[in-house]
């Protein structure tokens, strides 16, 4: 039940440390159809209980323009950020240790200035640790409804100037020394999205960005992000893997068939959906899980394994996959198809209950057909904030793979069209702005891509994490890098997505590659300071 009520929490608000990308990580309709679902079941508030400890960091806000370079309006808004002293040495050149919340509120950052990386970092060097909210997440919204035209202020290059803006003119409540920069050297941090910006702000803002860690950072923007489900594909349980390839061939195959395509459907108790990629798209829904996986329980999900251990049933061998069950209704298909039905279905075994939940008619509930439906834009809709972002600049439609030899774990009626068309119906084109007709990706793409690289910029990845194919990590597309201590790169064995973002008050209970990668992130970070230098230090010297 606990399990439960925080899973539905952090799906809504995201307010929960595996979730960031997670709050829409399969950009669709679909996924704004299961977002209202759940709202309706889930309370999703900002400032919850989850992160007792860390909410006793005070809050303070810093004020911005919303827009920084083209005074279309005069307007600003507060940007929350909170600061950890705890470890703040005066007077040393300690660093101020940022970590950027991304597309999330900033309150499910916080617990990573307490037993974090923030605090990590901080404590070996003296330094301040600070939460810094992202513009239109949490509280830090200036703006009084989400229409296209209001939206327009939420792009990367605004948003990057935040930070830079934060970082030459903050003036944190209660310390008397000047920690701007470039007079204070700032250590900027972030994961998955946060991460891509953490590298931008090294490469756009060389002299404020002292050193950068980009966690999972996803510096390659693309519209067909195929890969995210080749690497669960890949490293999933082998016959769970095994069963949804062969559960999506045997429905996909069913789809083509008259004879079979309406019992196929019914199986699922989907039988009143019209639309075909409607119902393969909620069959993708519980994949998503393998994100909230982590090394640490009280910060990870079980709910990928929960449902491997549904789809497997009693199999214990890789052959029992092939295995075929002759239905009550005389459909015969995999083994492994039933349960997936049931898990899809059934409301007591798991938290992506959907079916069940459906109160009104299931066209109602899963049909993506109804524009009006993605178009209430009050500031409660907070999942038009991402998707915003998805349509105009980063893409990221998670597509069947391309190939028909690559083997799928989602169906491949799930293309482009399909999953794009929600940017058409959420945003139609305001009187200021309107969305480009696909997302224009060129813009993050030439800040680097995958060969994004700059002395103190670190790269840290997971070797599972289903983000890295659009990281400098890419197994599809990067070229191989030296690790160096002023250019780090580094692949966490066994780790999904940004596993170095959060640590335990007791490093020692951390599991080794987690102790391992913290411990180089403060070599690394420390050896950086040693070059640091006032700027001007040695002009005024020679003066
Ligand atoms: C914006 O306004 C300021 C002051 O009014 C002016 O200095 C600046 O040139 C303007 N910028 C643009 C892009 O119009
Ligand atoms: C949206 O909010 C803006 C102010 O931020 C306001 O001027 C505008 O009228 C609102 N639009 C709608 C359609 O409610
Ligand atoms: C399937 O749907 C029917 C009609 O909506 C309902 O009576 C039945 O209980 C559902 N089956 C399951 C397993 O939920
Ligand atoms: C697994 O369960 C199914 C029905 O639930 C049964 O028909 C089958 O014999 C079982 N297989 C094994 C290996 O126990
Ligand atoms: C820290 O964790 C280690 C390893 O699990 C354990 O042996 C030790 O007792 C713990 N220390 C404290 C203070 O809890
Ligand atoms: C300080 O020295 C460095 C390297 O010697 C040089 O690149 C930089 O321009 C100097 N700064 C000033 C302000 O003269």
């Amino acid at each position: 039940m606990l399990r439960l009520l925080l899973f539905a929490v952090s799906y809504l608000a995201s307010d929960c440390a595996g979730a960031d990308l997670g709050a829409l990580r399969f950009p669709s309709a679909q996924s704004i159809n299961i977002w209202k679902l759940r709202a309706k079941t889930a309370q999703a508030d900002d400032d919850n209980g989850l992160h007792a400890r860390a909410a006793s960091f005070p809050v303070s806000t810093f004020t911005q323009p919303l827009d920084h370079f083209h005074n279309t309006t005069d307007a600003t808004f507060e940007q929350r950020y909170w600061v950890s002293t705890r470890h703040y040495t005066p007077g040393t050149d300690a660093p101020v240790i940022v970590l950027d919340g991304g597309e999330t509120s900033g309150t499910g950052r916080l617990s990573y200035m307490d037993t974090g990386i923030v605090d990590i970092l901080a404590k070996a060097t003296g330094g301040v640790g600070v939460v810094l909210e992202h513009r239109y997440y949490g509280k830090s919204v200036g703006v009084q409804n989400f229409t296209t035209d209001n939206l327009r202020w939420l792009n990367n290059e605004q948003a990057l100037e935040d930070s830079a803006n934060f970082m030459r003119n903050v003036k944190f409540s209660g310390i008397d020394e000047d920690l701007t920069a470039p007079n204070t050297p700032w250590i900027y941090y972030g994961g998955s999205y946060a991460g891509a910006r953490s590298a931008h702000m090294k490469v756009l803002y060389p002299d404020l960005v002292f050193g950068a860690i980009a966690s999972s950072g996803v510096t390659h923007a693309a519209l067909s992000n195929w890969e995210y489900m080749d690497v669960i594909r890949t490293y999933a349980d082998p016959i769970c893997s095994a069963n949804l390839v062969r559960s999506i061939e045997v429905v996909d195959e069913a789809l083509r068939s008259p004879n079979l395509h309406d019992s196929i459907k019914a199986l699922f108790n989907l039988s009143g959906l019209a639309s075909d990629q409607d119902f393969v798209s909620i069959l993708q829904s519980p994949i998503g899980a393998w994100q909230d996986k982590n090394w640490d329980p009280a910060v990870g999900d079980t709910a990928f394994d929960d449902f491997c251990a549904a789809l497997n049933g009693n199999m214990t061998d890789l052959a029992d996959v092939e295995q075929d069950v002759r239905l009550p209704d005389g459909l015969t298909v995999n083994a492994a198809l039933p349960n997936y039905a049931q898990y899809i279905i059934d409301v007591t075994s798991n938290a992506w209950n959907y079916v069940a939940s459906c109160t009104a008619t299931l066209e109602e509930c899963f049909g993506t057909s109804d524009d009006s439906r993605y178009q209430v834009y009050d500031i409660s809709q907070t999942w038009r904030l991402w998707m915003f972002q998805v349509c105009t600049q980063w893409g990221y439609f998670t597509t069947g793979p391309p190939s028909p030899k690559t083997p799928a774990i989602i169906s491949r009626l799930l293309d482009l069209d399909y999953l794009h068309k929600v940017c058409v119906q959420a945003y139609p084109p305001g009187q200021f702005f309107s969305i480009p007709p696909l997302p224009n990706v060129t813009p993050v793409n030439v800040l680097g891509n995958f060969a994004i690289a700059a002395d103190r910029l670190a790269i840290i990845d997971g070797e599972q994490d289903p983000w890295r194919p659009d990281t400098p990590h890419s197994q599809y597309y990067a070229k191989p890098r030296a690790d160096t201590v002023t250019r780090p790169f580094k692949l966490i064995p066994g780790a999904v997505h940004h596993w170095d973002e959060n640590g335990l008050a007791n490093s020692s209970a951390e599991p080794p590659e987690i102790q391992a990668i913290h411990q180089q992130e403060v070599a690394f970070v420390q050896a950086w300071l040693q070059d640091f230098k006032k700027p001007g230090a040695n002009a005024t010297s020679r003066v």
